[in-house]
């Protein structure tokens, strides 16, 4: 029997990912979308009219189309990824993302619930390392006490227990998989990595002069995104639900994310300098590429993030390091060129064109 899978959030980086993962597994896969003025659904363009692939509008922040779509569905797996998932921008709108990244986890329950699914639908909830915030220990793992740092952070926290609360009052099988960083070439572009790889693409392109950045010393454990979905999915496998950490168990600054990023396009940096005024100078022109800006500065900035993935490399059996954090910068560097390089070719056709409109030689 083909198994149905419900994703929310399936536009978005894992979303998209999970959606192939799970359709070559020969699932039923089901999405959720918000409507929204223009329809940008690139991430899952290549999706779209298969026919064991299906959307379907619902937003986090209203119970009735989670009822509507859950009932509709009755999915044996949900895998619940939508969320405000921007932690810079939950300072901004700090009730926004306690509505989605919160009290839509209990939506998501109680829709199960009550549309009677208790006792067969399995869920995953996209948790995070975030939860560790201002950390306790390094590395991280399941035992480590959390110490939010962020409005997202705390709203991710009620997810986590509400998660664990329906396990144990109702049985259910609900998980949360605390994920550290991941990326890919389809990250967002104010995530900082995805921001480094664009940018140095641009600089080597000549389509941008300088990149500006926050806290170059912030620590993350990167993994591959791709790689990292294929665990939720044996999360939900699992003889017990349970919880676990996802992580490479490697970690860097974003300042060697951004030298890696750089030597990748040819472009040697060589950093000096503290805090607002430090810089990235190119080592062959002496032109300064990088610079500190406080804007992207946080009121409170998760600084040391560094996950332990024994219980899942063990209990799982799942590779952490199947892509390494040079691999991850390199699949992202190049992506970028491409995409950077196919701008400049459309904007040449663009002047092109205009200029032979122009001149009467194209009507
Ligand atoms: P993402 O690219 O930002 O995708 C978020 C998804 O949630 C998008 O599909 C978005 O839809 C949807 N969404 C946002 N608000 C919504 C709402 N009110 N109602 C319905 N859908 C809504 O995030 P991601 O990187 O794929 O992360 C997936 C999940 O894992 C998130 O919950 C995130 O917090 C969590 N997580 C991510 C990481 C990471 O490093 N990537 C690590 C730990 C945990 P639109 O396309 O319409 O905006
Ligand atoms: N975004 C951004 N932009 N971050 C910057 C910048 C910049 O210009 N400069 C430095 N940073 C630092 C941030 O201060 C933070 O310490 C680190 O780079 C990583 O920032 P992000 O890439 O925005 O990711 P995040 O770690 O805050 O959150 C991501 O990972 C979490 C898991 O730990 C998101 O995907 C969350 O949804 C996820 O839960």
């Amino acid at each position: 029997m083909m198994k149905t899978a419900l994703i929310t959030g399936v536009t978005g980086q894992d979303g998209s990912f999970l959606a192939e993962f799970l359709l070559e597994k020969g699932y039923e896969v089901h999405g959720t979308i918000r409507r929204s003025s223009v329809d940008y659904r690139e991430r899952i363009a290549h999706l779209e009219g298969l026919p064991h692939f299906h959307l379907h509008y619902a937003d986090m922040g209203d119970s009735m189309s989670l009822l509507q779509v859950v009932g509709k569905v009755r999915p044996d797996e949900i895998y619940n990824l939508a969320a405000q998932s921007h932690v810079q921008v939950s300072f901004d709108s700090p009730e926004f993302t306690a509505d989605v990244d919160a009290t839509g986890v209990l939506r998501v329950l109680e829709a199960v619930r009550l549309c009677g699914l208790a006792a067969t639908c399995r869920i995953y909830q996209a948790s995070t390392s975030e939860l560790y915030g201002k950390v306790e220990e390094v590395p991280q793992n399941e035992n480590t006490p959390f110490h939010p740092y962020s409005p997202y952070a705390v709203a991710k926290l009620y997810g986590y227990w509400i998660v664990k609360e329906y396990r144990e009052a109702y049985g259910m099988f609900c998980c949360s998989g605390i994920l550290f960083n991941h990326e890919s070439e389809r990250r967002g572009e104010t995530f900082v990595t995805r921001k480094i790889t664009l940018a140095a693409a641009r600089i080597r392109q000549g389509k941008q002069e300088k990149l500006y950045l926050g806290n170059l010393s912030s620590l993350r454990d990167w993994g591959y995104a791709k790689d990292y979905v294929e665990c939720m999915w044996l999360i939900l496998q699992n003889d017990k639900p349970e919880d676990f950490v996802i992580a490479t168990g490697v970690q860097h600054s974003v300042r060697d994310f951004c030298r890696l990023a750089f030597h990748y396009v040819g472009i040697e940096l060589e950093f000096s300098g503290e805090g607002e005024n430090e810089k990235g100078v190119d080592k062959a022109t002496g032109k300064v590429l990088v610079e500190v800006s406080s804007d992207f500065y946080r009121p409170t900035d998760v600084v040391n993030l560094w996950g332990d993935p024994s219980k899942a490399r063990e209990q799982l059996g799942w590779n952490p390091v199947k892509t390494s954090f040079e691999q991850l910068v390199k699949i992202m560097v190049d992506a970028d060129m491409e995409k950077v390089a196919l701008e400049r070719a459309s904007d040449r056709i663009r002047t092109n064109l205009a200029e032979y409109l122009e001149k009467g030689i194209v009507k």
